[in-house]
């Protein structure tokens, strides 16, 4: 919300949710509200709504992107796609069907720090792309559902491995990988899916993604890229290097918000501030709403969404048997 009220074409005219949501509505001057059992699909019928932008579990990610896409609305969907290749396909195969627009909301490749280096390697900055390590870490997610691989499609792989993989993705210019080494542990919390991974991603030219996630990372919200090229490099450093710092020995709480997943409130802290902007999240969604408008392909779409969860099950397959697997075609 905080995005769509500095988007001008954005105008919020609903809000659904399983839960209460008026007092949501209120907060941010929403003036329709559904809430119960089936809030999507009376949200879904509702004339005055040509956008779906679903940010709900992912286990009711496929479900209401059918409702929405039988309703001919055009979809926003928040990473991961879905829990699953399987589910993933079936995302992408409906909204064909239909033909509406989907945006598939990796907010990554819209921090601006990541577009920048996207620009530099373009124009050849740091020549030819070698090695490619984005890291995306925190100390475990706020949700329940989160930690439960049957709702969420997995552990930190799938939740946080898929900006990774994606970020990635994005840099090598949507290269396909050609085979996938990954490894998962739970290390830290008492989950039944894991808190760390590693994905490998190797392309066609020999050139590596590594792609690093973390539950267990201390020390607030981390993303962090470093690109490899024959002739530079570029380093990136999106929630520490905020050209801010704060100590505070002030009891708790003094010093309200300051970072996602911040760990502690007094110390040494990376503060953070226009999150939604700096996140890439403002963008991102400016970008699809623009596209949207004009009736044309968004530059994330289900496509992508789908590639990178195809990936995720490549990666947990070669996890569990400990080796390179080629990707499928
Ligand atoms: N791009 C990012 O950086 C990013 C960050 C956080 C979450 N996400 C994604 O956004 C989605 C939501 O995550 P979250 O952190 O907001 O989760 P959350 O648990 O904080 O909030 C989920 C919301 O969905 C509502 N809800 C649950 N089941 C519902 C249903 N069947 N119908 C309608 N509403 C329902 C809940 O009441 C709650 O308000 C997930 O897919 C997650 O992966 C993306």
């Amino acid at each position: 919300m905080p995005s769509y009220s500095e988007i001008k074409l954005a105008n919020v005219v609903a809000v659904a949710g399983i839960e209460d949501t008026a007092e949501f509505a209120k907060r941010w001057n929403i003036s329709k509200v559904y809430h119960g059992e089936d809030a999507i699909e009376k949200m879904c019928r509702d004339p005055d709504v040509d956008v779906v932008d679903i940010g709900i579990p992912n286990n009711f990610h496929l479900q209401t992107i059918i409702t929405a896409a039988e309703n001919n609305k055009h979809i926003i969907c928040e990473k991961p796609l879905a829990r699953n290749g399987t589910e993933a396909k079936k995302a992408l195969e409906v909204v064909e069907k239909h033909g509406v627009l989907n945006c598939y909301g990796e907010n990554q490749v819209f921090i601006p720090q990541i577009t920048r280096a996207f620009e530099f390697i373009s124009s050849g900055a740091i020549g030819k792309v070698t090695w490619i390590r984005a890291r995306e870490a925190h100390s475990g997610p706020h949700s329940k559902w989160f930690w439960d691989p049957n709702l969420a499609g997995g552990g930190v792989l799938s939740d946080m491995g898929c900006h990774t993989i994606e970020a990635v993705r994005y840099l090598v210019n949507k290269k396909k990988p050609t085979e996938v080494a990954a490894w998962t542990a739970t290390l830290v919390h008492k989950i039944k899916g894991e808190d760390n991974s590693l994905v490998l991603l190797k392309f066609e030219d020999g050139s590596l993604g590594q792609c690093e996630n973390s539950w267990s990372a201390k020390g607030g919200f981390d993303v962090r890229l470093e690109v490899y090229g024959s002739e530079g490099a570029i380093f990136i450093d999106a929630t520490r290097e905020t050209g801010i710092r704060l100590f505070t020995a002030a009891p708790e709480g003094r010093s309200g918000y300051v970072v996602e997943k911040a760990d502690v409130g007094r110390g040494w802290m990376f503060p953070t501030w226009r999150e939604f902007e700096t996140g890439g999240y403002m963008y991102e969604l400016q970008h699809f709403l623009e596209c949207i408008a004009k009736g044309q392909t968004p530059r994330e779409t289900f496509r992508d969404g789908y590639v990178v969860n195809q990936l995720m099950d490549t990666a947990y397959e070669a996890a569990q048997q400990k080796k390179w697997i080629k990707t499928s075609d």
